[in-house]
């Protein structure tokens, strides 16, 4: 029973060749991502497709794998933007994600980020490789006392909530589903526009939904306050790029952490760095002495990776068995 990997790395083969304990479940890996470029290439009779962030899952691709009878299609991933779920249901075919494989670890990458972004951390390691010692222009913040605005509090707005609770911030929060949880905790939910009026620092947290897109835009980052951090490892295009420049470049926004970005799939998870690259928002961006970007790491750690890999094979064996995963993990 076959399950091609699409957009495979070194450590994917790793993580799963290691947590396979199937003897039926044999496992090929491509490094492409999927798109129509490529889905003439499934062979037929393939159990199952493994996808990652960035293979595009659209109607014609999804048509092309029901007809070479691919029953199912596993994300190794919780967020699911990519992946036409009607034409699979139309289809018959199953997909499966992780829903929860470490939230910690990409709650602790926010925060990571942020910690960098306000204190500076990442000029203070240039600059005393070069024996500059001197503290000018390395002026941050505190974040003990500042309000931080949390937009999504599920499994990773949760952790991340906690933790900037312990470091002694004001949270407040807004989802389209509060947590009551939570909010004993001590989160206080609000509107869109209270948090965006009164956050010192915002941070993403939600999936990417047709009705999100560009949730940071020109006019909500008007409401904000003046000097505000935002951070997003959610998706991309919940940030407008070319209104985060124009606020970045007013001042409107002092500091911005991004681990996703809406052009990501050309550039993310490649190693570019002998490539002239043709996109100029983003390198307008990682212009900003301001702005941190990474290339959708905050997932990758030890415990995360081996999470996936169990999940997602858990949920193909039990497909092949004609058994029901754990229904968080079905989304068709
Ligand atoms: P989750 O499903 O546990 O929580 C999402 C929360 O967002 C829910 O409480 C939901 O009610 C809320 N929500 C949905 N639409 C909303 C909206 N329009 N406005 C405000 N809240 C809304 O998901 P989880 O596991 O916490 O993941 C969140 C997102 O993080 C994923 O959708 C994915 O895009 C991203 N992610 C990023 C990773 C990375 O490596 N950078 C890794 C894993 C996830």
């Amino acid at each position: 029973m076959k399950t091609l990997f699409f957009s495979a790395k070194p450590y994917d083969k790793i993580s799963f060749n290691t947590h396979n304990s199937n003897p039926h479940l044999q496992l090929e890996y491509l490094e492409t991502h999927l798109g129509p470029h490529i889905v003439n290439a499934v062979e037929d009779g393939t159990f199952a497709v493994c996808v990652f962030v960035n293979d595009r899952l659209t109607p014609e691709v999804i048509e092309v794998l029901a007809a070479k009878g691919v029953k199912v299609i596993a994300l190794r991933c919780a967020g699911f933007n990519n992946v036409h779920l009607e034409t699979a249901k139309k289809y018959g075919i199953r997909v499966c994600r992780v829903p929860a494989y470490s939230p910690e670890a990409v709650a602790e990458h926010a925060v990571a980020m942020l910690l960098t972004l306000n204190r500076k951390t990442h000029k203070a390691y240039n600059r005393v490789r070069e024996q500059n010692f001197s503290l000018n222009g390395l002026l941050g913040f505190n974040l003990h006392g500042k309000t931080v605005g949390v937009v999504g509090t599920g499994k990773i707005g949760e952790a991340f909530c906690k933790i900037m609770m312990g470091f002694g911030c004001k949270v407040i929060a807004y989802d389209i589903v509060s947590d009551p949880e939570l909010a004993a905790a001590g989160v206080s939910y609000c509107n869109f526009e209270t948090l965006l009026q009164q956050s010192d620092i915002i941070s993403l947290h939600c999936p990417l939904t047709p009705d999100n897109r560009y949730l940071i835009n020109k006019a909500n980052i008007a409401q904000m306050k003046k000097g505000v951090t935002i951070i997003n490892t959610s998706r991309g295009a919940l940030i407008n790029t070319g209104d985060v420049i124009e606020g970045l470049k007013t001042g409107q926004i002092a500091y911005l952490g991004i681990d996703v970005y809406e052009q990501e799939e050309k550039l993310f998870f490649k190693d570019l760095s002998g490539s002239i690259i043709d996109d100029d928002a983003i390198q307008r961006l990682m212009s900003f002495p301001n702005v941190l970007v990474t290339g959708h790491q905050a997932f990758f750690t030890e415990e995360a990776l081996k999470q996936i890999a169990v999940t997602t094979l858990s949920s193909i064996t039990a497909l092949a068995n004609g058994e029901e995963p754990d229904a968080q993990r079905m989304l068709a």
